[in-house]
Parts: structure tokens; C-alpha cells; sequence
């Protein structure tokens, strides 16, 4: 498919898209919303990837939501289109999505990012919800995200004064995995991500599912999700070809991935 406002590209078994309006700073308009869950849904769908990353520019991993598209919008089209539900789609995405986020990930964009499976950080990158000086508040998860990854204080300090975080003050607070210098950032989070292809695919998605179910549920429900899942493992032959590679020193060689 013909995409404007992406660019979609493949790196062995990597999955690679491009936020491409560089003249908006890669606002989130809602045509680069229906053409980045796509291209993401295709790849989910492809047996030939085993993981994604999502990238920007430079300047810009995305300078949140198209500010001009939403400036005319009354409550009645916000509410019954349920603007921005779209974005959920997201986060439906079995295999691993990296953010590589350099410079401007402010609004939509960080919200975006933190919707990722987790996030490589430029040493360029800054990180905001300015929706509060625009009139408005987070809409894709901001208030609700950013709060788990850097708890209260940060997050309401960020929500309510529209500061930006850079990149070291991103990894410290944990919204960030690690730091990596701008010139490097798309082969460090494609390194990361190939690395993750290279795994058993069962095992990295049931890793994903694991992680992701500590922000639903109980620590007694979590734990025993993860032992059940832990034990289903042990019914695919990725197991035994793992376990046996290590007591033989050698590389495993997984059937499933
Ligand atoms: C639309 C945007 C934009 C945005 C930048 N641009 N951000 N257009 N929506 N979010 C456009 C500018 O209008 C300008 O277009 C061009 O990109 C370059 O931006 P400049 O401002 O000239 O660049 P600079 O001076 O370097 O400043 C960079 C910046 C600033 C600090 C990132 O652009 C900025 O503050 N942007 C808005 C950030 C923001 O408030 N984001 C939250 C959006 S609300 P022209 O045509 O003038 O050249 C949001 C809600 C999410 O995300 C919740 C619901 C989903």
C-alpha cells in the first residue's frame, strides 16, 4: 500500500516505519493515525517479521496532534466520532513495537511513544504533555500512562505545567529504556529489535502479554497468568531446543520465530 505520511520499510525480520510530515514536525493528523495502525497491523500480520519500530526525524519523533486539524472540532464531533479511539488499535499489536524517539515527543507523540512496548530514547529526545497549555489535557493516555511510568509527582508536574523531560531525566524517572546518541538511534533500536526476532516468537509474545497484564490486574491474578503461560512453553519443542542449546554451548536454533 501507498502511504504519505509513513514510510514502511523492512531490515531482515525488523519491521521499520517512518513518521513522514516533516513539515508539521510529524503531527498526528488522522490520516498518518489510519496509515501507521495499518502498516503496524500488517506487520503483526507478517510471518516474516518478528518485531517493529516506530521512528521519526531528527527534530521530531511527533509533535503530538495535529493542533490545526483539532483546532475547528466541537464536542459533538469529538464525542461521537470518539476522537483519537482509533489509537487503541495500537496497542492491540501482538509482537514487540519499539519507540526510537529523537527530539520533539510532545503530546499525542509521547503518548504515542508510551503506547510502544517500551522506548529507546535519542540523547536529543524531550518528552511533554503540553495539552494544558492549548486549553485541553492528554486524550491518547498521557494522564494515565505517564503516571505509571514516572509516578504521580512527575506526571501531574508534566500534565499541569507542560515542562519538557529531556532524554537523561526521561531514563532516570524510567519512562525511557536507555539512552542512546542521536546518531545511532534507528540502528541501536533495530539492533534491539532484531534481536528480539531472532527469539522463539511464541515466548517473546507471551513475554509481551505478561508484562502488559501487570498494568490490569492484581499481583496474585498476574502471577499465576504468568505461571500458566510459563508452563504452556513447555509444550513447544522451542523449549527443549533452548535448554539443549545451553548445556550444549552452542546457539539455539528456534522452529518458531
Ligand atoms: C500541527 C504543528 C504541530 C502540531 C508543530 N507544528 N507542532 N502543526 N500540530 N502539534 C507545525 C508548526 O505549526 C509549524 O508549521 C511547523 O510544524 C514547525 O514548527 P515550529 O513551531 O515552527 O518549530 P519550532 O519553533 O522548532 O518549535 C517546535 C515545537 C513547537 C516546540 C515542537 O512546534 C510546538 O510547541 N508544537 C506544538 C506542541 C504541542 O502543543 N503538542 C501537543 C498537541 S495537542 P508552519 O506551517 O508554521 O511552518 C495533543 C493532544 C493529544 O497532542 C491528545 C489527544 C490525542
Amino acid at each position: 500500500m501507498a502511504y504519505e505520511t509513513i514510510i514502511t520499510e523492512t531490515r531482515g525480520k525488523v519491521g521499520l516505519v517512518t513518521l513522514n510530515r516533516p513539515k508539521a514536525l510529524n503531527a498526528l493528523n488522522l490520516q498518518l493515525l489510519a496509515e501507521l495502525v495499518a502498516a503496524v497491523k500488517d506487520f503483526d500480520a507478517d510471518a516474516g517479521i518478528g518485531a517493529v519500530v516506530i521512528t521519526g526525524s531528527d527534530k521530531a519523533f511527533a509533535a503530538g496532534a495535529d493542533i490545526k486539524e483539532m483546532q475547528a472540532i466541537s464536542f459533538a464531533d469529538a464525542y461521537l466520532q470518539d476522537l483519537f479511539v482509533g489509537w487503541e488499535d495500537l496497542t492491540r499489536v501482538r509482537k514487540p513495537v519499539i519507540a526510537a524517539v529523537a527530539g520533539y515527543a510532545l503530546g499525542g507523540g509521547c503518548e504515542l511513544a508510551m503506547m510502544c512496548d517500551f522506548i529507546i530514547a535519542a540523547d536529543t529526545a524531550k518528552f511533554g504533555q503540553p495539552e494544558i497549555t492549548l486549553g485541553v489535557i492528554p486524550g491518547m493516555g498521557g494522564s494515565q500512562r505517564l503516571t505509571r511510568f514516572v509516578g504521580k509527582s512527575k506526571a501531574m508536574d508534566m500534565c499541569l505545567t507542560g515542562r519538557m523531560m529531556d532524554a537523561a531525566e526521561a531514563e532516570r524517572s524510567g519512562l525511557v529504556s536507555r539512552v542512546v546518541p542521536a546518531a545511532e538511534l534507528v540502528e541501536e533500536a533495530v539492533k534491539a529489535a532484531a534481536k528480539i526476532a531472532d527469539f522463539s516468537l511464541p515466548s517473546v509474545m507471551m513475554a509481551k502479554e505478561a508484562v502488559n497484564r501487570s498494568y490490569e490486574t492484581t499481583l496474585a491474578e498476574g502471577l499465576r497468568f504468568e505461571r500458566r503461560l510459563f508452563h504452556s512453553l513447555f509444550a513447544l519443542e522451542d523449549q527443549k531446543e533452548g535448554m539443549t542449546a545451553f548445556a550444549e554451548k552452542r546457539k539455539p536454533n528456534f522452529a518458531n520465530r
